[in-house]
């Protein structure tokens, strides 16, 4: 906790604090989207996987503190990285490269904020299922939560799917600056290198947001997973009564 304290009080350990928590949710979301597309495989295997996440509670519990405590230490260090640096800066810019460096700072900053606002929602879209409580009552034939039927009926509002699209530009953008300057914290963006890793890194994020940009724009320009979702309504609407009703003798 001492060393944790000591390392925010200078500016290259408020950057590694970035850095590292920055490591760990960029991995997540590679791991994330490589789970998600298994919606395309069809319900069975996005339920089953979905299952599968939750066959440990204390597992699940501990991923989550560790993903949420790195969310709070980044946000909060990035901030505070923004503050001082305007403290340090001269009112007037004397080079053009600081004008630049103040913009991509300054863009990732915004999409930051948009992607902390877009993470809250999607928490409480998906996870704790607030936005629709209906979520947490869909089960598929084996009981298991269908979390197939959930991303379909969620993509299926244009104003979720409109707002996920545009956090995943914001995701494109944020990952792009950030693996740029997260190589040059670590020191592994050498002049040698510098083009290659800035490619690399706008690829890399590219990548990432297409892949989770291609599940709501399936659902919406396709109609991705409708015809599931209307035969699981029916099935709902057709279920026998859990109790027959008994009428009693007269
Ligand atoms: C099309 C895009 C996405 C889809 C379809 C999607 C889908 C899901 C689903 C279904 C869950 C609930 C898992 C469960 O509890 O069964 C979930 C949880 C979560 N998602 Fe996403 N997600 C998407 C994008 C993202 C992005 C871009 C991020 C991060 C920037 C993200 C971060 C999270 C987090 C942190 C959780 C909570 C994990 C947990 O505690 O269980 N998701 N997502």
């Amino acid at each position: 906790m001492n060393a944790l304290a000591q390392l925010s009080r200078s500016s290259i350990g408020k950057k590694w604090i970035v850095a590292l928590t920055g490591l760990v949710m960029f991995l997540f979301v590679i791991g994330h989207m490589i789970g998600n597309l298994q919606v395309f495989l069809g319900p069975e295997a996005i339920n089953n996987y979905g299952a599968l996440l939750h066959t440990s509670p204390e597992l699940l519990w501990i991923i989550r503190l560790v993903l949420l405590s790195c969310l709070g230490l980044h946000v909060l260090f990035a901030l505070l990285m923004v503050i001082e640096n305007r403290k340090a800066r001269p009112v007037q810019y004397a080079k053009k490269a600081n004008v630049q460096s103040k913009l991509s700072t300054r863009l990732m900053a915004i999409t930051g904020m948009v992607l902390l606002g877009f993470v809250i929602f999607h928490l409480l879209h998906f996870t704790s299922h607030s936005v629709d409580a209906s979520y947490a009552g869909f089960h598929d034939e084996k009981g298991r939560h269908d979390v197939f039927r959930m991303v379909v009926v969620g993509f299926s509002n244009p104003v979720y799917a409109g707002f996920y699209a545009v956090a995943m530009v914001m995701l494109c953008s944020h990952l792009s600056h950030g693996a740029w300057s997260w190589l040059q914290t670590v020191g592994l963006r050498t002049k040698k290198v510098a083009d290659e890793s800035s490619r690399g890194a706008r690829i890399l994020a590219i990548v990432l947001a297409a892949g989770y940009l291609s599940i709501p724009a399936a659902v919406q320009l396709t109609k991705f997973g409708r015809g599931y979702v209307a035969e699981r309504e029916n099935a709902g609407q057709h279920a026998p009564s859990p109790e027959p009703q008994i009428s009693p003798a007269k």
